[in-house]
């Protein structure tokens, strides 16, 4: 990097807060290590004042800029690309959580608090934010508003658009757009705010945003449920809903293939059954009722997705550290596969009836063109959200896996999805992997609409260039 550049990011954010060279290469690398590029300079800016004035320098000065959150989004969107051009935003110094307002129930939060310091800023307060995801340690309010992180508690609260009133944000040209609004009712005009939900940082710099808070539920309940089938088990979770509404709040679908891979890379000889199964369900109910009141409604409909057969077994945790151990088994589903390595990982969605069919006509078509593969599929079916991630057999390696089935599998995944009306992404964005992707899944009318929105915000294409849009026509 020119050494002008660097005196001048080092005048607005210190020289410790600039990094070049080598001490730029871990940011610029994914959590998984698939996606590898190289920065001009990570910067570190510790307030909305100074990413305006980094991010004015870079739009003065023709520079790239890729905001980075706690980098565990899984598509490549929060790396820059091998041409060494851009400067890395890292938000991670902007982590104040700005106040919490119990009655209006909201909190403002800087975009590089992590998930788990906003869910403890919460609770500290007597209340429940309420997003829930694997990676929650390490990833970043402004990176889950930037690709609309879902998870497993997005049944009963929605995704993140959902849990977001109001936002402050760095625009191209470095302006401060401040529009941290606690309402719940405010038709004054566009609601500016979506695009910068889920544009995975293509638009401007998320750097504070107003949350909705929740009562923290007096009751919580979570089971592990053993199924003979995929359709079974959507069964049991139609049922399970009729009885007891929005209180089911996580409905997570385990296949057995999945469930022995994740107890291998947890070191455990059984799940929480102790017999196999095909199919494992875990569900959890939480209410504002008394834990006994909630347990007796649990139980009770519990009994009745058993007595028609839906379920051939239960396992009821006792207490918060059982139920905390139940969910250490779903969500170390994705890094047990990362260390592994050699899935082909797939984020489809599609509509709940449809996903017994998806999965059995799916995994046969794979098992036809890769033979032993092992079938890992989970996810979070209740919001129709399959993680289908075909696994190769043991005694191949990843890289041979990959080169000979990844596109073929990921085709024939995405296909089967889009025949059913379904997403290919449907809550780990896009990024680079599936940007070239959108050119077959969205007409040419929404693309048009896409790049339009991107030209009237950044013309000059330095906001995460290369990312999201398949391409930027210069016409
Ligand atoms: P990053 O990876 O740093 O960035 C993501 C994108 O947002 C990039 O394009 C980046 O440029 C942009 N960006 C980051 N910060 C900003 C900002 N302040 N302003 C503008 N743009 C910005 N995802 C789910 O949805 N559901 C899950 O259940 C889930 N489980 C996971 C489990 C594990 C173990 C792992 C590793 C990942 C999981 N993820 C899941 C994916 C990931 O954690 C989410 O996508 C998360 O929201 C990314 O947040 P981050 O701070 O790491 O963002
Ligand atoms: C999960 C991530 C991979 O649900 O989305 O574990
Ligand atoms: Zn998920």
């Amino acid at each position: 990097m020119s050494n002008h550049h660097v005196i001048h990011l080092i005048s607005i954010v210190g020289p410790t807060n600039v990094l070049v060279g080598e001490d730029t290469q871990s940011f610029a690398t994914d959590y998984r290590g698939v996606f590898r590029g190289q920065a001009l300079a990570v910067v570190r800016p510790a307030s909305t004042a100074e990413v305006s004035a980094v991010v004015a320098y870079c739009s003065q000065n023709n520079i790239p800029v890729v905001p980075q959150g706690g980098n565990t989004s899984l598509l490549g969107g929060s790396v820059p690309d091998a041409s060494g051009t851009a400067v890395l935003l890292s938000l991670t110094r902007l982590n104040r959580v700005r106040a919490v307002d119990s009655l209006n129930a909201t909190m403002v939060v800087e975009a590089g608090v992590t998930l788990h310091a906003a869910r403890t800023a919460a609770e500290a307060a007597g209340a429940l934010f309420p997003l829930r995801i694997g990676s929650e340690g390490s990833c970043q309010i402004g990176g889950n508003l930037s690709t609309n992180a879902g998870g497993t508690a997005v049944l009963r609260y929605g995704n993140m658009r959902d849990l977001v009133l109001g936002l402050e944000v760095v625009l191209p040209n470095g302006e401060i757009w401040n529009g941290l609004r606690g309402l719940r009712k405010d038709n004054a005009g566009y609601d500016l705010k979506h695009l910068f939900i889920g544009t995975e940082g293509t638009l401007g710099i998320i750097t504070a945003a107003v949350l909705k808070t929740y009562p923290i539920p007096r009751a919580k309940c979570v089971a592990m449920l053993g199924s003979a089938s995929a359709d079974l088990a959507l069964e049991a979770f139609g049922l399970l809903r009729q009885r007891l509404g929005t209180d089911v709040t996580a409905f997570e679908l385990i296949s057995s293939d999945a469930m022995a891979l994740v107890l291998e890379h947890l070191g455990r000889q059984t799940s929480p059954l102790p017999t196999t199964h095909p199919w494992y369900i875990l569900v959890e109910v939480s209410s504002t009722s008394s834990q006994e009141v909630a347990e007796a409604s649990f139980y009770s409909a519990l009994s009745e997705v058993a007595e028609k057969g839906m379920i051939d077994d239960a396992a009821i945790a006792s207490n918060e550290k059982q139920a905390a151990d139940f969910w250490l088994i779903r969500e170390e589903i994705s890094d047990a596969q990362t260390r592994t390595r050699g899935s082909v990982r797939c984020d489809i969605s599609v509509p709940l009836s449809s996903i017994p069919g998806f999965i059995r006509e799916t995994s046969a078509k794979v098992t036809a063109v890769a033979p032993s593969t092992r079938m890992v599929i989970y996810g979070h079916v209740g919001d129709g959200n399959v993680h289908f991630n075909p696994l190769r057999p043991a005694e191949m390696t990843p890289e041979d896996y990959l080169a000979q089935h990844e596109d073929a599998i990921m085709k024939l995944v995405d296909d089967a999805a889009m025949e059913l009306n379904g997403s290919i992404s449907a809550e780990h964005g896009v990024g680079t992997a599936k940007r070239d992707e959108l050119l077959h899944v969205r007409s040419e009318v929404e693309l048009k609409l896409a790049w339009s929105v991107k030209r009237a915000l950044d013309p000059a294409n330095l906001m995460n260039p290369g990312k999201v849009l398949p391409l930027m026509p210069t016409n």
